[in-house]
Order: C-alpha cells, then sequence, then structure tokens
C-alpha cells in the first residue's frame, strides 16, 4: 500500500538526510553533556548548541545569539512567555482562532482572576480586522499574542499590520510561528515582535522536542522564569543567573534535539523559503481545487493560498470524519487528521464545533501524484459510500 503522509501541521514526518546524520553523529561520536564538562566531547555537545542558537538568530534576524532561548516545544515556550509575563490587572488582547497552546495558559490566568483577556473574533475563513485589534486596547492592555496561521484553515494572520499597533501602544508582542516558521519570512526586528516562539519538529524540519523563543533583551529582563535549576553556570550560587540565555534554560539541554534541528535549518536555508513555500502552496492549489469539484465537501477556510497556509479542513457529507480519516489511512495509506486539532475556539470561529474537521496540511516533501492519489480515493470514497 502506498504512503501518503498528509499531517505535516502536526509534526513533518520526513526528516532531511543531514538532520538524521546531524542526529546520528551526536549519539555516535559526542554523546555528551554541554556546557557541564571541560572534556572535548562535552566541549563539542557545547558548540553544538552554541551554533544552534548562532543559526536561529540568523534565520530569525535576532541581535544577539544570547536572545534564542531553547525549549521542549513551542508549547513550554509559549508559557514561559505568558506566565512569565504576566502579572496581576494585566489586559491581553488575542484571537479566536487560537491553538490551545495560547489559550490554556490565559484562560488558566483568568480564571485565577489574574488577568483580563479579549478574544478578538476572526470571521468565518479566519480572517481578522487588525481594527477590532486596536479598538480592544485598553490602558491596562500589556500583550498582544496571536498565531501567525491556522492550525485548522491556515489563514495567515496579517502580522505586519499587528506589529504596527503593538509598537504604537507600547504592548509587547508575541508571534506564535508553529505553523510558518520555516517555510514563510519571518523577521524578528522587522516585524517588530518582542517574542517570537517556534517549535522545532514542523516546517523547521528538526525533531520532536526542540523549539523556543527569541526574545527582546527587555521581555528577556522582565520575563520571571517558569523552571529553575542547574545551568552549569554560577554553580556556586543558588539563585537562579539572570543573564541569557541561562536565566531560562535550566537542566541538561536536548542536545540531540538541537544537532538535528540546525541541521533543520541549514537545509531549509539551502533550498530557500521561497521554494519550500511555493513548492507547498502549489500543492494546496490543487488540492482545493480537486476538492471543490467533488460535490458533498465543504472546504473551511479562505480557500486562497496568498491568504492560507498549505493546511485545509473540510467536511464531508454523509460521512464520520473520524472513520473517514480511519479508512483513508486503514484502506488506502493516506494519513490526515480529524477532529478538534487542539483549537476549539478556531472551530467556534468557523462554525466547525463539536464535530471538528477533516485537516490535510502539505509538506515540503509531497508530490503531486500524492495530491492526484488523495482527491481519487475521495472520489471513490464518495461515490462508494
Ligand atoms: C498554532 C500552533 N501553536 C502551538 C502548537 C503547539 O505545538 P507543540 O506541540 O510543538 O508545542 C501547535 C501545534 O499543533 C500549533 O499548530
Amino acid at each position: 500500500m502506498k504512503e501518503v503522509y498528509l499531517d505535516n501541521a502536526a509534526t513533518s514526518r520526513v526528516k532531511p538526510d543531514n538532520v538524521l546524520e546531524a542526529m546520528n553523529n551526536y549519539l555516535t561520536n559526542i554523546g555528551c553533556s554541554p556546557g557541564r564538562g571541560g572534556y572535548e566531547c562535552s566541549l563539542q555537545a557545547s558548540r553544538i548548541v552554541l551554533n544552534t542558537r548562532l543559526a536561529f538568530a540568523d534565520f530569525f534576524n535576532v541581535n544577539s545569539s544570547e536572545q534564542i532561548i531553547f525549549s521542549h516545544n513551542i508549547t513550554h515556550g509559549l508559557n514561559y512567555a505568558l506566565k512569565g509575563l504576566l502579572s496581576e490587572g494585566d489586559h491581553v488582547i488575542t484571537t479566536s482562532i487560537e491553538h490551545n497552546a495560547v489559550v490554556r495558559p490565559l484562560k488558566g490566568l483568568e480564571e485565577a482572576g489574574i488577568i483580563e483577556v479579549d478574544y478578538i473574533s476572526c470571521d468565518e475563513a479566519g480572517i481578522l480586522d487588525p481594527e477590532d485589534v486596536e479598538k480592544a486596547v485598553c490602558d491596562n492592555t500589556k500583550l498582544l499574542v496571536t498565531t501567525h496561521a491556522s492550525n485548522i484553515i491556515g489563514t495567515l494572520t496579517p502580522v505586519q499590520q499587528l506589529g504596527k499597533i503593538a509598537d504604537k501602544h507600547g504592548l509587547y508582542f508575541i508571534l506564535d510561528t508553529a505553523q510558518t516558521a520555516g517555510i514563510y519570512d519571518l523577521d524578528f526586528a522587522d516585524l517588530k515582535l518582542d517574542v517570537l516562539a517556534f517549535t522545532g519538529h514542523k516546517g523547521l524540519l528538526g525533531p520532536t522536542g526542540t523549539g523556543g523563543l527569541a526574545v527582546s533583551k527587555e521581555v528577556a529582563q522582565e520575563m520571571e522564569p517558569l523552571i529553575e535549576g542547574g545551568t552549569g553556570s554560577i554553580s556556586d550560587k543558588e539563585y537562579q543567573p539572570d543573564f541569557l540565555p541561562d536565566k531560562f534554560e535550566s537542566g541538561t539541554m536536548n542536545t540531540v534535539g538541537l544537532a538535528g534541528l540546525k541541521a533543520g535549518i541549514e537545509f531549509i536555508k539551502e533550498q530557500g523559503l521561497k521554494k519550500i513555500r511555493e513548492h507547498e502552496l502549489e500543492l494546496t492549489d490543487r488540492l482545493l481545487q480537486g476538492l471543490d469539484a467533488i460535490e458533498g465537501i465543504k472546504i473551511y477556510g479562505p480557500k486562497d493560498t496568498k491568504l492560507q497556509t498549505s493546511t485545509v479542513s473540510i467536511d464531508v457529507a454523509d460521512f464520520d470524519l473520524g472513520q473517514l480519516s480511519f479508512r483513508l489511512d486503514d484502506e488506502y495509506g493516506i494519513m490526515t487528521r480529524s477532529g478538534l486539532h487542539c483549537a476549539p475556539l478556531a472551530h467556534k470561529t468557523i462554525g466547525s464545533f463539536p464535530e471538528g474537521t477533516l485537516r490535510f496540511s502539505i509538506g515540503y516533501f509531497n508530490t503531486a501524484e500524492e495530491i492526484d492519489y488523495t482527491l481519487e480515493t475521495l472520489e471513490e470514497l464518495m461515490r462508494t459510500n
């Protein structure tokens, strides 16, 4: 049976060869803890971490590499930023298409009576009007946090305009780039970001267990560390270091993961973001057109690759979406995802709550043939149901 992986919004399953080689090299030839010893292989491990940091600073156009903080994934990074920055009486602006990685930390702080949150409604296609964001700014608004793109329907948020609004009103701007890093240009300075949160295992083509934050120096100073412990630095002190990146990086680093992540960035740079994005969007166009031609399929979202990423969600008449996703995998080897995709608020926005959607998310290693096979399979299933 063929295997067609169309769940790249969850994680990129296929990793470039150089990612596997870098991880294998670390495990086979290095294997030591970074920043914890003076012997050669520990120094080599430290160099891997440092070089990955330097690669990210360059990739996101951040002034200095110490402004890159590594975490286990973007969920941890967003928790560090939100819980580390917000305090009693703060007001936060976010959107109605956020992932639970943003919504749950905010709801927790809201329910504890610590902060107030405005969830700005996007329209049914997930489109956000920046004017609505600006109207919500009030005296105690501390920060704006938004996703760069919906993980259900791919809709892109107007980050340039949001950055300007945040800058104008003196708000911190936190961007969740889980669905766009490694595919879209992300320039920390140009977007006027204070925190750029990233996850390593999706578009950045690294392994699971990697991710982090790019932070401005101002934010880094104000942000309280959520996790404290050993950093390999100033070990004579019983208190957490207050300098970057150690303030936020306690515990042994995921060095094997970071070795792979650095190789992921190298692969992306070598291919070029434009080429990666154009390939994904070309296939998305093909998928959208094909789905549109099948009777009984409803496509959510903008249906326009100028406004969205390569993530497409549908509803299918007369099918239970969970069963359909199972059959696509079980009988045809096509891996999709059904349900709510950790974003209930976004489903309420697009009108698919509580059933959810069937989601296809295309990655750089997918082919036109795979899209055609998926469309033919769907047609056949609908005809024979
Ligand atoms: C928009 C968005 N934010 C956050 C996350 C959480 O990513 P991770 O599980 O890597 O922390 C995801 C993952 O699906 C996502 O799509």
